[in-house]
Order: C-alpha cells, then sequence, then structure tokens
C-alpha cells in the first residue's frame, strides 16, 4: 500500500511554488485592473481555476484569469475590450500573445514560465443568468473555495494525478476524459480519493447520477457519467466524458483496489524497443497500414474531432467494401497526424457476390438476368451475381479514396481534406517502421495501441 502522504508531497506544489504563482497573478490582475481604470472600462479580473482553488498538481503551469464585465455591457464590448485589455497585460510583462477561441476568443499568453489563459466573462451571480459557457467559472470557482475543506484539496490532487497517469484527465477532445472541476466535485460528493476509486469500481455505470444540491434535473442527460452542475442544473459536468474513459477509470480503480502501488502515480518511462514492437505487430498475423499527413494549423480542440471523424470514415468505407478491421486508432505528433489501420486480410477475392430481386419480382427478375447473365443465378428465391470487385486491395482502395475523384465518399472534417488530398503516405507498417528518425511518441503510440490495458497517459 504507498503512503498516501508521501504521494501527496511530490504531487502537491512546494510553498515557494505556490507563492510565486499567486504573486505573478496578483501582479498580472493588478496590471488589468489599473489599464481599465485608467481608460474607464468597468471590467475586473480575478483569478480562477485550480490556482484559486487550491487544487493544482506541482508541474501544471496553467494559470486562469477571467476578465469580468456587468451584464449591462454589449458582447460585442466585452469581447473587444476584454481582449485588449488582455493583450495589455501580456505586452507589458514583455511577452507575445496568442489568441484562442473557446466558446468566445480568449488570449493565451506565456509569462514567467507559465501557461496564461485571460478569458472576457460577464460577472454573474447565479447559474440563470449566464450568456456564455465560461461565465460558469467564476462561479465553480466560488463554489469549490466554500465547500472544499483544506484537506480534501490533497485528495483531489490525489485523484487528478491518478486520471492523469491512467490517461483520462482532461475534458479536452484529445483525451474525452474528466475534467478537473469534476474531479473536485467526485470528492466532494465521497469525501476522499479511496471512496471515489471505491464506488467507480463497484456501483458506477452508465447513466449513474450525481446531483450535489438537488437539482433532480440529472434525468435529462443522456450521457455515461451524469455530474450535475451545482452551480447550473442544465449542465452535465461530465459531458465531455466518453465510454472509454469512464470505463477505463472503473477498470484502473478497481486494479488499484486490489493492488494498490505507486505506479499509479507515477507511471515508469516508457522506452518502446522497435525490435519487440515489429515482432509484436508480426505475431498477430494481420496487416496493419499506417497513413499519415501533415495536420493543418489549428487548435487541438479543433483537430481531434476532425481526425477521428476522418478515421471512423475510412473504417467504414474498409468495412462497407468488404474488409474485416481489427483495429483502428489515430494521433497527432509535431504537426504531423498518424492513423493505424489494421485489417484482417489485405487482399480480396477479384469477383464479389451482388443481390439482387426475389424472383417473385418478375420484372426486376427479368432485367437482373438480363444485365448478369451467365454469371448470375438463384439463392434460396433472391438472385445473385457475381461483378468484379473494383479495389481488391486495401491500399488501392484507400488510394482512391484519398483521391480528387474518390475523395467524396470520406467525411475528413473540413480542415483535413487537402492536407490529406496533396500531401499523404499509406504504407505497411512494416515499411514505416524502416523509416529514420521515427519520433519516439509515435513508438509509444503504436506500443500502446497493441497494449491497451497499460496506462495511456503521457505523465511519468
Ligand atoms: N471548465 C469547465 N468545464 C470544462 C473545462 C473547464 O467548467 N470541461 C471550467 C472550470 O470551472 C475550470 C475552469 O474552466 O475550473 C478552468 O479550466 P481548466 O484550467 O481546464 O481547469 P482547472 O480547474 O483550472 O484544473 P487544472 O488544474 O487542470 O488547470
Ligand atoms: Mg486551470
Amino acid at each position: 500500500m504507498p503512503d498516501l502522504k508521501l504521494i501527496l508531497e511530490k504531487i502537491e506544489p512546494s510553498p515557494e511554488e505556490k507563492e510565486r504563482v499567486h504573486k505573478l497573478a496578483s501582479e498580472l490582475i493588478r496590471i488589468i485592473n489599473q489599464e481599465a481604470h485608467n481608460q474607464d472600462i468597468p471590467a475586473k479580473a480575478i483569478l480562477v481555476g485550480s490556482v484559486a482553488k487550491g487544487t493544482r498538481l506541482a508541474g501544471k503551469a496553467d494559470v486562469d484569469i477571467f476578465i469580468t464585465f456587468p451584464l449591462s455591457c454589449s458582447e460585442d464590448y466585452l469581447k473587444v475590450k476584454g481582449l485588449e485589455l488582455g493583450h495589455h497585460c501580456i505586452e507589458k510583462m514583455g511577452s507575445a500573445y496568442e489568441e484562442r477561441y473557446a466558446s468566445h476568443p480568449y488570449v493565451t499568453g506565456f509569462i514567467d514560465g507559465y501557461l496564461v489563459d485571460f478569458v472576457p466573462c460577464y460577472k454573474i451571480s447565479s447559474g440563470s443568468e449566464l450568456k456564455s459557457a465560461v461565465d460558469r467559472t467564476v462561479l465553480h470557482t466560488k463554489y469549490i473555495k466554500a465547500h472544499l475543506k483544506p484537506v480534501q484539496r490533497g485528495e483531489v490532487l490525489l485523484l487528478k494525478r491518478f486520471m492523469q497517469v491512467v490517461g483520462c484527465y482532461g475534458s479536452e477532445f484529445k483525451v474525452g476524459g474528466f475534467p478537473g472541476y469534476l474531479a473536485e466535485l467526485l470528492i466532494l460528493n465521497y469525501g476522499t480519493f479511496i471512496r471515489v476509486l471505491e464506488a467507480a469500481a463497484r456501483e458506477w455505470m452508465p447513466g449513474y447520477q450525481v446531483d450535489l444540491e438537488g437539482h433532480g434535473t440529472a434525468g435529462f442527460f443522456q450521457d455515461p457519467l451524469v455530474v450535475v452542475d451545482p452551480v447550473d442544473g442544465k449542465r452535465n459536468v461530465a459531458a465531455a466524458l466518453t465510454m472509454q474513459k469512464m470505463a477505463d477509470f472503473v477498470v484502473a480503480a478497481s486494479h488499484y483496489l486490489k493492488n494498490p502501488s505507486q505506479d499509479f502515480f507515477f507511471k515508469k518511462k516508457e522506452e518502446v524497443d522497435l525490435d519487440q514492437l515489429k515482432k509484436d505487430f508480426l505475431s498477430r498475423g494481420t496487416v496493419v497500414l499506417i497513413l499519415t499527413f501533415p495536420s493543418p494549423t489549428i487548435p487541438e480542440d479543433a483537430l481531434y474531432p476532425q481526425i477521428t471523424k476522418t478515421e471512423q470514415s475510412l473504417v467504414n468505407i474498409l468495412k462497407r467494401a468488404g474488409f474485416r478491421l481489427w483495429g483502428s486508432d489515430s494521433a497527432c505528433y509535431q504537426a504531423q497526424v498518424f492513423m493505424i489501420l489494421e485489417l484482417e486480410v489485405h487482399t480480396l477475392p477479384h469477383l464479389k457476390r451482388h443481390y439482387g430481386p426475389q424472383v417473385w419480382n418478375r420484372v426486376h427478375s427479368e432485367s437482373f438476368q438480363k444485365k448478369y447473365q451467365p454469371h448470375c443465378w438463384v439463392e434460396d428465391d433472391t438472385w445473385v451475381a457475381l461483378i468484379p470487385r473494383e479495389h481488391n486491395t486495401a491500399q488501392s482502395l484507400l488510394k482512391h479514396v484519398i483521391s480528387p475523384e474518390g475523395i467524396c465518399h470520406l467525411r475528413t472534417g473540413r480542415h483535413l481534406k487537402d492536407q490529406l488530398l496533396e500531401n499523404y503516405q499509406l504504407k505497411p507498417l512494416t515499411d514505416f517502421l524502416e523509416e529514420k528518425n521515427l519520433n519516439p511518441q509515435v513508438l509509444i503510440w503504436l506500443h500502446h495501441y497493441l497494449h491497451r490495458n497499460e496506462f495511456s497517459g503521457d505523465i511519468y
């Protein structure tokens, strides 16, 4: 049984680190409020997110500062002035800013080693006044500060760290896991880290409900896990959690309870042996293809749904053409998209069976026979013909689909289409693994494809 106190000491920011980040946050807030005052803008910056709640893990260097405006301001005014104040502050700190887009725009800067988000929002006092999704964050911060006991902050950190290591922390599309606020609410609901694991391992089922404030709205949601937002009954905090990640967490929780170990908090560094990887793939006796193409420069949260959509569409096209899929996966590393498609066989017969009408349908029976004679016959009461298969290898089918003539059959996500058409490569895995300078992250990704029961978090 690992000593959770010792683990906590390692994952909690040191008092110096805490002081440094709070000092920085106060300075940024002071600059914004001063500038707002100078320009007569009725805005007030406040610290939100895990830094404000005391639930930030050591080494997680993101600071969330929200610039709040009264409800009487127009949305355009809020956006323009909010972004301006953010720009001003980042520039004053000698850094460069980058504009981003969530449900509305915000600005990010890398300041003194911290990634700081400046998000303009409305100052609301209850969920009913909500104008955009980000407005809730201030209420979340207040709620957690008011309800989470100081000792429970450590419990949150243990839970977040556990989720990171097993690969299900973060609500971004790339992960589809538990957001930090959800980890906090789970600790509020169950009390401790271990009790969250016990509930997950023993009780959780699809549709499981948690409703801390008794809003009574849990039944309105269709998601795998429902945790009603205490500050807004109309929102499920677990909306982004996929069935896969909920199940992964349940399995990891039951493994930990049976066999508690440090490894659930500190993953051993993964080094993939290329020869072993080749052998492991070969021993499956399947056909493995790797598709790669450059990724467009768009935010990850816009990119990942498009990659997944493309992967799913390729899988469907292969299946419809008669290929059996063993599995598929995709990822993006260093502006390059990688997709793995694993098939049972590479080549199908040159001909395929084509089903026609039933013999009772005299008119269509006649025309079917005319068209396909002498290569047609009746099975049971249905006409069948043998016709040539257009693409009898997976590679030729995929090449056709990723060509100007065939791309109309593929659902790619709009930012991927051009890159895919112009710059794709499709190779058997064996050839791909012969390439020089393979990115080690790609090898780890392939290793995880083969070993799905291992923790997939990229934290060590
Ligand atoms: N938020 C949310 N739902 C999400 C993501 C974020 O409601 N799916 C809100 C929460 O109020 C959260 C805030 O946005 O506190 C900031 O988001 P983020 O930085 O992702 O979460 P933190 O709580 O700050 O946790 P972390 O330690 O991971 O930064
Ligand atoms: Mg944060």
